[in-house]
């Protein structure tokens, strides 16, 4: 498939997927949304382990389009930040982890579509905030959600409030980053963390995913639940995966999933 602003590059079991409209930083608008539904809703995703996002040039996304967004009316504004939710619900629903690698600039939505990632690697060199509070806007991607989930609301509120990009060491510091790179080798180092998660029993992958996401939205006693349900149901005769990463540990082999 054709897209305008995106590339995406298959590499054996991982798959690249790369924000492409640099002249403006990567920003987010309809045209980009239109092309990333296209991407998530398509065939690529079915045949790859791991999904890495990344973006062209010296941006991962600078935010929305700040342009574009000057002509809105609220209705427009609305329909703007709904659809930016459903594409970046797309990302976080995906069955595959998804991992974001931040080669520059993550503003504004650019984070929060970092946010909806299951990891984040950045650049030593990265900036990354929410500078919406600068342009009179609050982040409308669900960043006031998501950030406070991941991070405390305490620490959410700071960078929120703070409406200035913190360095990489910073967000990694707060626990925005899981990992840390120099700046020639993100994408290499994600790479690598990818096809390390890839070996992993991908039917196990997609339970975590599942039980993080949906356990956030549940009370602690009813996320123990679904986990422990979840946990039974993989000793049923037909979970072939745990069955052969089981025997795989006892006769000491790589398990082949
Ligand atoms: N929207 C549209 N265009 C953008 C953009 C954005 N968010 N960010 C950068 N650009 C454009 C610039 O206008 C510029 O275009 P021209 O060459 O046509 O002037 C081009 O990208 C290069 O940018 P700069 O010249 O500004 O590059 P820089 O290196 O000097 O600065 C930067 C980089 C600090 C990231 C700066 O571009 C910046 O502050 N960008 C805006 C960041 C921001 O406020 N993001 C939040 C947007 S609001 C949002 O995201 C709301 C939401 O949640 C829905």
């Amino acid at each position: 498939m054709k897209y305008n602003y995106l590339k995406f590059e298959k590499r054996d079991r991982i798959g690249i997927l790369t924000l492409d409209r640099p002249k403006a930083l990567n920003a987010l608008n309809e045209e980009v949304f239109k092309d990333l539904t296209c991407f998530l809703e398509s065939e690529n995703v079915n045949d790859i382990r791991v999904l890495i996002i990344t973006g062209e040039g010296k941006a991962f996304i600078a935010g929305a389009d700040i342009k574009a967004m000057q002509e809105y009316s609220p209705q427009n504004a609305y329909d703007f930040s709904e659809t930016g939710k459903r594409v970046f619900d797309l990302i976080a629903n995906l069955k595959i982890p998804v991992i974001a690698a931040i080669n520059g600039f993550a503003l504004g939505g650019g984070l929060e579509l970092a946010l909806a990632c299951d990891i984040r690697v950045a650049s030593e060199k990265a900036r990354l905030g929410l500078p919406e509070v600068n342009l009179g806007l609050i982040p409308g991607f669900n960043g006031t959600q998501r950030l406070p989930r991941l991070v405390g609301a305490g620490n959410a509120m700071y960078l929120m409030m703070l409406g200035e990009g913190i360095t990489a060491q910073e967000a990694y510091n707060l626990g925005v980053v899981q990992k840390l790179s120099e700046p020639d080798l993100v994408l290499e180092d994600t790479i690598k963390l990818a096809e390390k998660i890839a070996g992993k029993s991908p039917n196990a992958l997609r339970l975590v995913k599942e039980m993080v996401r949906e356990g956030l939205e549940l009370n602690s006693k009813d996320a123990g639940k679904m986990e422990s349900k979840e946990f039974g149901r993989l000793f049923k005769e037909d979970q072939k995966e745990r069955e052969e990463g089981v025997s795989a540990f006892l006769e000491k082999r790589q398990p082949n999933w």
